[in-house]
């Protein structure tokens, strides 16, 4: 059932780029949930959670999942920050594949998420604030995941190579068919 390569983690840790890197590595086929649902919806994250509310992005993104993992060869999925809020999806993505969390340093994120517009739930009061109140809340959820690779110091081709080595790995040991 485990067969494709997941990855989750706060906003700004480089998600979407190490997914791209690991794409042309592993010669997989790359989805990324964000992606998918402004294709689908022919509008933008921000345009969404601004005439829809997050709730309906939420609901949105468990549908996105859920068909994401339905693909029949292993593939690379990358996913938006908030995703692992919802039990459901963090049963279907543990499920369906293994799952990398990337994790930074908060002050990191911040210097790396400074100029950003593109996020709702970075924009209002500072954005140290903002980053700081939902690091926390959210780090219990990234917990289930397989593997948590620190990026910290590390640059985006160097996180990717540490997954394609354990992902190897378990291609080896028969685990990732
Ligand atoms: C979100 C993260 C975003 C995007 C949306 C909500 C979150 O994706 O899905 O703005 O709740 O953390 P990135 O993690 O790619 O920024």
């Amino acid at each position: 059932m485990k067969k494709h390569l997941i990855i989750i983690g706060f906003m700004g840790t480089g998600k979407t780029s190490v997914g791209q890197i690991l794409s042309h590595t592993l010669d997989m086929e790359h989805l990324d949930t964000d992606v998918i649902i402004e294709r689908d919806r022919d509008s933008s994250i921000p345009d969404i959670f601004k005439d829809y509310g997050e709730l309906t992005f939420r609901n949105i993104e468990t549908g996105v999942i859920e068909q994401a993992v339905q693909n029949t060869h292993p593939s690379i999925i990358t996913t938006g920050g908030g995703i692992v809020l919802r039990s459901e999806n963090r049963v279907c993505m543990n499920k369906f594949g293994w799952v990398f969390a990337l994790d930074a340093q908060p002050k990191e994120i911040i210097d790396r998420l400074q100029s950003d517009t593109s996020r709702p739930l970075l924009q209002g009061g500072t954005l140290e604030d903002r980053v700081y109140q939902l690091y926390d809340k959210r780090k219990p959820f990234y917990q289930f995941a397989d593997y948590t690779i620190s990026t910290s110091h590390l640059s985006e081709t160097q996180v990717a190579d540490q997954i394609a080595n354990i992902w190897f790995n378990l291609m080896k040991s028969g685990d990732a068919k």
